[in-house]
């Protein structure tokens, strides 16, 4: 679905776990970018109806790309740059709601 339009060749890569599975990104690459380009849409899935949400701004101010990095939650996957041996899963929590 995404694809580099670019590769600068002096840029180094990295490997990325996301869920246990091992993925090369572009050490300039943002988590969202490079799981983007590694085909992976669903970043996080929203608390109240579990439905999956993708990163969408890609700056910052939509907050759907939420996910958990390195154990912690709430990060911005858009915001923070790939690290080598960076660990990412998907944010899904859940909430009751009383009416
Ligand atoms: S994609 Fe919008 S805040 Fe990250």
């Amino acid at each position: 679905m995404f694809k580099r339009h670019y590769s600068d060749p002096d840029v180094p890569t990295v490997t990325i776990r996301f869920e246990g599975e091992a993925i090369e990104a572009r050490a300039t690459d943002t988590v969202a970018a490079a799981l983007l380009i590694a085909g992976v849409t669903a970043t996080r899935t929203t608390p109240v109806t579990g439905q999956p949400r993708a990163p969408y701004c890609m700056m910052g101010v939509c907050f759907d790309c939420l996910m958990v990095i390195d154990g912690e939650g709430d990060r911005q996957a858009c915001l923070v740059p790939v690290a080598e041996g960076m660990t990412v899963s998907r944010q899904n929590r859940t909430i009751e709601v009383v009416r």
